[in-house]
């Protein structure tokens, strides 16, 4: 019977590879988990707005810093509702460095600008 020996060989292989498979797999996906820095790459309708005109002072990822105008907030932390936002980005901060975007990103964008504010660059743990 060679060739039933043969075949039951193949098969315990196969069956063998499986089982390594599925003995891998649990570390694959512990290894996904670590603990590392996440990588927020933020998306959604108020990126390009924003590039276009926030993030001389803000930063690309809204961590703000120092420039010319004052210190540019840290907009992942920051602590105003999604209306206070809308509202400042509508009437700056006279004096302190965030200009009013009245009359240049219109009322759709603005709003949208707060929510990709609140949602997308929040730092969030
Ligand atoms: C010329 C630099 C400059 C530009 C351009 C600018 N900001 Fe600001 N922004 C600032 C500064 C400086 C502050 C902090 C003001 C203060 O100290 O109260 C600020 C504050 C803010 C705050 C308040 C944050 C908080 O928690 O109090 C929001 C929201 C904000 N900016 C959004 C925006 C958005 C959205 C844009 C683009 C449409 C923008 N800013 C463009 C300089 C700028």
């Amino acid at each position: 019977m060679k060739g039933f020996s043969s075949n039951f060989k193949s098969v315990l292989a196969a069956a063998f590879s499986v089982v390594t498979l599925f003995a891998a797999l649990p570390s694959v996906a512990a290894a996904e988990e670590e603990d590392r820095p996440v990588i927020k790459v933020p998306r959604g309708g108020g990126r390009e707005t924003f590039t276009k005109n926030c993030t001389t002072c803000h930063m690309p990822d809204g961590r703000g810093g120092q420039n010319e105008g004052g210190y540019g907030a840290d907009l992942r932390v920051t602590k105003l509702s999604e209306d206070e936002v809308v509202k400042t980005i509508t009437e700056g901060r006279q004096g302190k460095g965030m200009p009013s975007f009245k009359g240049m990103i219109d009322d759709e964008k603005i709003r949208m600008l707060a929510q990709f504010i609140k949602d997308d660059l929040r730092l969030k743990n």
